[in-house]
């Protein structure tokens, strides 16, 4: 096992990279933001199984004994960012941020990845995976789907090496959306879904993901879409079947469901859900355009975790907002 803090603080104090090329064979060691968090999390397990290094950039370091190495994630000190990058010959790139909240803003998350791709073009690393999502665009009205668009951009005008995989709508064990529907329909007596429910979604496995991540060539560019798509009624249906929830399906208008999730939020000191990300859902942009590239079967992964999912809330401030501002 792999002290997870200690390599990358030890390469720090180097004073060049040329010690570090000693050290650290290019040949079995990738850089994977958020590797204790939920998409990074599964890119790391695959590589791990592959017999692969993983060093992970993030803003905590992960449980004592963890196969993978640490460092910051931080976008300051481009030195630092620049060595906790040497020798890996992949960086997969999770990073961003769901909305907008004091300084964390996606113009900044714009300028970070620009930042960690300069740095990884002079780490001298190989390839460089992005994670996207499905249908970014220049001209979106939200955003999101904006500033994932404006990163597109940049990571094919870097020299690197890349591939750039979209995924539609994650699911998977330390998910948040899915498991929080499951978590209102196990406890509240309606459900408000945001008008009637017809937009659609196309949701994909974690594992799926972190496949066509890993297993993406040179310079491609392709969605990430499991081989099911649902009305977003059918799929809060299929939830409520699969925990023997109570709550009834309600039609409301956008802003009174977005009314109703603001309250609860804020009883959990959470935001559930965004106005932005109720205008993506309803405009079906969490679905593919292209063929499913992915095979996991959505209603087959709920039958098998039903039991587990919705059991406590998870809750996206305390995971990713009440830390450090990056
Ligand atoms: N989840 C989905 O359904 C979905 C759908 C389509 C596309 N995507 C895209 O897939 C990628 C991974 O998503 P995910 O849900 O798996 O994300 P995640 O694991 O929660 O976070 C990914 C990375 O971003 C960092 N991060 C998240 N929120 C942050 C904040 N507010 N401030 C600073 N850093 C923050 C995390 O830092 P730490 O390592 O410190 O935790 C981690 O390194 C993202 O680019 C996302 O846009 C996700």
């Amino acid at each position: 096992m792999v002290n997870p803090r200690r390599p990358v603080r030890e390469r720090r104090r180097q004073p060049s990279g040329a010690r570090l090329a000693e050290t650290t064979s290019q040949d079995d060691v990738d850089v994977v933001t958020g590797a204790f968090s939920y998409t990074g999390r599964a890119i790391a397990e695959l590589l791990l199984a592959r017999g692969r290094r993983v060093r992970t950039l993030s803003r905590s370091p992960g449980p004592a004994g963890s196969p993978v190495e640490f460092a910051s994630l931080q976008f300051a000190d481009e030195t630092a960012l620049t060595e906790s990058l040497r020798g890996a010959e992949t960086v997969y790139n999770t990073y961003w941020i769901r909305f907008p909240r004091g300084d964390s803003t996606f113009e900044r998350a714009v300028e970070n990845t620009r930042t960690l791709l300069r740095c990884a073009a002079a780490a001298g690393v190989q390839r460089f995976v992005h994670v996207s999502v499905s249908n970014p665009s220049r001209d979106s009205p939200l955003p999101y789907f904006r500033g994932k668009a404006a990163v597109e951009e940049a990571v094919r005008d870097s020299p690197l090496e890349h591939a750039i995989v979209r995924p539609t709508l994650i699911f998977g064990l330390n998910d948040i959306l899915v498991n929080n529907i499951a978590w209102v329909m196990r406890r509240f007596p309606v459900f408000p879904v945001p008008g009637d429910g017809s937009y659609r979604v196309q949701p994909v496995s974690v594992e799926d993901v972190a496949r066509l991540c890993v297993d993406a060539g040179p310079d491609a560019e392709l969605d990430a879409a499991g081989p099911e798509r649902y009305s977003f009624d059918e799929l809060v249906r299929l939830i409520r079947r699969a925990v023997a929830g109570r709550a009834r399906v309600l039609h409301t208008p956008a802003t009174v469901a977005l009314g109703l999730a603001s309250v609860v939020g804020a009883a959990l000191r959470d935001v559930m859900l965004t106005r932005e990300e109720t205008l993506g859902l309803m405009d079906s942009l969490l679905v593919s355009h292209a063929p499913p590239t992915a095979e996991d079967s959505f209603r087959a992964w709920l039958e098998a975790n039903a039991d587990q999912l919705g059991r406590r809330y998870v809750s996206e401030l305390a995971r990713n907002y009440r830390r450090a501002s990056i």
